[in-house]
């Protein structure tokens, strides 16, 4: 807070801001009133276009921008709140996300280890994919650096909730809002909708089939994306759109509010000392039927405040229904695969 009770505007750092998803949600934040100064970086040249664009909108969110040859990530990050990364590779026709991994990461790993220098406290959501995999890179860099915040650090998953939302409400269409929780990962069969989180015992007599078109569409729904755009990048509209709500929710925590602080994301869990995570780990135990599992990762549904995560909503997964108990038990067997994929890259980096 200012001298006068007003939230000071945040300082928000955008990483690949000259991007498909950099430049739709560097936009979004710019007409942000909350936003104070937004620092558009990306190793493209084109940045500065982008920055001179927004810099014309009637918002208060003063713009800068940055490359490596014009102050690079150092002056980008410096005193920065909030880090946004979309940098990166997108996926191509036929690719899977794990496909990007090799180039992601080693880019994944190069921007943590700047934010761990230049701005240790910020609040950081990675966009970049494959989230499962890339999400642990950042961990262990800000590890090595002393810097790791678990409260802090998001892989952005927030496209899923959205696709579920949307792909539920064209065959329910009264069904209220922005309410699903989509748990596990963020790719494939890690993505896993609980729709009974709105349907509740409806589930039940809503044709299986039709269920599990809406699962598999929000699982999938990238890939239609990709192939309609046929070569000209994935989902970048509704991306941007997904990160900025997301966003917004972690702001909402961050000025107190009672409402609109929750939102689902893909977080470490590591730290037992945050409210709901041993819990969370022990129930992921009974869908394995193991009890020595130790899941490191899962997106779910948190609540913000005023330092970040301050509870993550474990019971979500108490009452499912039997079809979402089969998906989160097929989830809990392909995730430790893709965060270990991350965890190995940074032992040998
Ligand atoms: P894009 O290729 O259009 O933009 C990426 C931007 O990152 C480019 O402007 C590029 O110059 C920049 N960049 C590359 N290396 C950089 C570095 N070392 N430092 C700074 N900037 C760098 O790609 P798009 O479509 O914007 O996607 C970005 C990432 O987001 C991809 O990895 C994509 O797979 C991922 N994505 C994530 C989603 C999610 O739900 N979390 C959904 C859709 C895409």
């Amino acid at each position: 807070m200012d001298t006068e009770g007003q939230f000071k505007g945040a300082k928000v750092t955008v990483i690949g801001a000259a991007g498909g998803i950099g430049q739709p949600l560097s936009l979004m934040l710019k007409a942000n009133f909350k936003v104070g100064k937004l620092s558009l970086y990306d190793v493209s040249g084109t940045v500065s276009g982008v920055a001179m664009d927004l810099s014309h909108i009637d918002t208060p969110a003063h713009i800068e921008w940055f490359t490596p040859k014009n102050g690079g990530l150092k002056k980008a990050l410096t005193g920065s709140e909030y880090v946004l990364v979309p940098a990166g590779v997108p996926r191509k026709p036929g690719m899977s996300r794990n496909d990007l991994f090799k180039i992601n990461a080693g880019i994944c790993a190069e921007l943590a280890t700047a934010i761990a220098e230049f701005s240790p406290n910020a609040t950081t959501l990675v966009i970049s994919n494959p989230v499962n995999s890339t999400v642990p890179v950042f961990v262990e860099i800000l590890k090595r650096h002393g810097v790791f915040n678990a409260r802090k650090l998001f892989g952005v998953t927030t496209l899923d909730s959205v696709r579920a939302d949307t792909f539920l409400h064209r065959i329910k269409p009264e069904m209220k809002w922005g309410l699903i929780r989509v748990v596990g990962g963020h790719s494939g069969d890690t993505i896993v909708p609980l729709l009974s989180t709105v349907l509740g015992t409806e589930m039940n007599k809503v044709p299986r089939e039709k269920i599990q078109a809406v699962v598999h569409h929000t699982q999938y729904g990238g890939d239609e994306v990709i192939k309609a755009k046929n070569g000209g990048g994935s989902s970048t509209l509704s991306m941007a759109y997904a990160a900025n709500k997301f966003f917004c929710t972690v702001l909402n925590g961050r000025d107190q509010f009672s409402k609109d602080h929750v939102g689902c994301t893909y977080v470490c869990l590591e730290d037992e000392s945050i409210n709901g995570v041993s819990e969370l780990k022990g129930l992921l135990r009974t869908f394995k039927k193991d009890q020595n599992l130790d899941m490191k990762y899962f997106a779910i549904p948190c609540v913000f405040g005023q330092h970040g995560i301050e509870r993550v909503m474990y019971e979500c997964l108490e009452k499912l229904h039997p079809y979402e108990k089969e998906m989160v038990e097929i989830c809990c067997d392909s995730l430790p695969g893709n965060y270990e994929k991350g965890l190995e890259f940074t032992r040998t980096y």
